[in-house]
């Protein structure tokens, strides 16, 4: 069973459990052929990128999880009884101590619905900060497991860093990543559902022609090389096709990428944001001021346009801290 890359901090502070937790993109997203219960088989590769939601757990009465969410597109976030941090705190609560309760406040700094485990995240971040603010102190297998029972992704971002993934993303191993890579991202003002682009996939793709996933050749060794231009060769995603299809001005922003410069390019997880691999931070500033350009309709140089009202982010993967990092306060 993999182990966090870090451990967090357990002080007690009466103003109960901070937790800062990064998003992730997928710098393999090979996908299987559909599995009888729904789900694909798949050899990923996570990493996780220097843009984080930050969550805060205070006591509640016995049964009672609130949520407040705020930050950018916190009004996109799902209803409450609908919040993966909502059901992960319940889960945590009905597994282990069903006399706890929690208030949740999430502030978002991932884009939400963008493809890059921003729910799953705060899924995580609650699995933590409530196992610390109920005193519970689980091993990390048992978050873990509760990880896996709320959704493919939960368990990476409970454990940050890099790793692949195999099985529906859940079993993982970690990979130890001494370099950083400098990412631009560019996410859309509407989000894909995840269950829609694998159902696309299915449709271009006849479950007898998919063969079982495997991560690319050379993938591993770029990264751990610390090499970009081998890692830009080596980025796949199958559901990048079935993304573009039922969002086709991705297109045109991956062409942009491209067009800036970028070293790799590819849709994150399920989409929409597009991720573009830059050399170094300078390089990747120079790619954002370009896509920002184009999005503002201000670059006058041949070349796509980048439809407007998307945000453009320069981030590092893996981020700083490998694993979600936890702190009273
Ligand atoms: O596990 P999670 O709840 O994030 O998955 C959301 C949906 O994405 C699933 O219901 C399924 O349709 C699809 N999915 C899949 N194979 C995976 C992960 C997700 O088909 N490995």
């Amino acid at each position: 069973m993999a182990e966090p890359l870090a451990t967090p901090s357990t002080q007690a502070r009466p103003d109960g459990v901070r937790v800062r937790v990064p998003g992730k993109i997928n710098l393999a997203l090979c996908v299987g052929p559909r599995r009888p219960d729904g789900f694909h088989d798949l050899a990923t590769v996570f990493q996780s990128v220097s843009l984080a939601d930050e969550l805060r757990a205070t006591e509640a009465p016995a049964g009672v999880v609130t949520v407040a969410v705020r930050g950018r597109g916190a009004d996109l976030v799902g209803a409450p009884e609908d919040n993966l941090a909502v059901r992960a705190a319940r889960l945590l609560a009905e597994t282990y101590v069903p006399r706890c309760g929690a208030h949740l406040e999430i502030t978002k700094g991932i884009p939400v619905a963008g493809g890059m485990a921003g729910g799953s995240a705060d899924a995580a971040a609650a699995l933590l900060a409530c196992d610390r603010l109920w005193g519970l102190g689980l091993p990390s297998e048992a978050l873990l497991e509760l990880a896996a029972l709320l959704g493919s992704d939960v368990p990476f971002t409970l454990l940050g860093g890099t790793a692949i993934g195999h099985g529906r993303g859940e079993r993982l191993t970690p990979v130890r990543v001494d370099h950083t890579f400098h990412w631009v991202l560019v996410t859309s003002p509407d989000g894909l559902s995840t269950p829609a682009v694998f159902r696309r996939f299915d449709e271009l793709h006849p479950p007898e022609t998919v063969p079982a996933p495997a991560v690319p050749e050379g993938l591993l060794a770029a990264l751990v090389e610390g090499d970009p231009v081998a890692l830009g060769a080596a980025l796949r995603n199958d559901l990048a096709e079935p993304a573009v299809a039922l969002r086709p001005e991705l297109a045109v922003i991956l062409a942009a990428g491209t067009e800036a410069g970028a070293v790799g390019r590819m849709v994150s997880g399920s989409g929409p944001t597009c991720a573009f691999l830059a050399r170094d931070a300078a390089q990747a500033a120079g790619i954002a001021a370009e896509l920002r350009d184009r999005s503002a309709g201000q670059d006058r140089r041949p070349g796509p346009d980048v439809h407007p009202a998307r945000d453009v982010y320069v981030v590092r993967a893996p981020a700083s801290v490998g694993f979600l990092h936890a702190g009273r306060g």
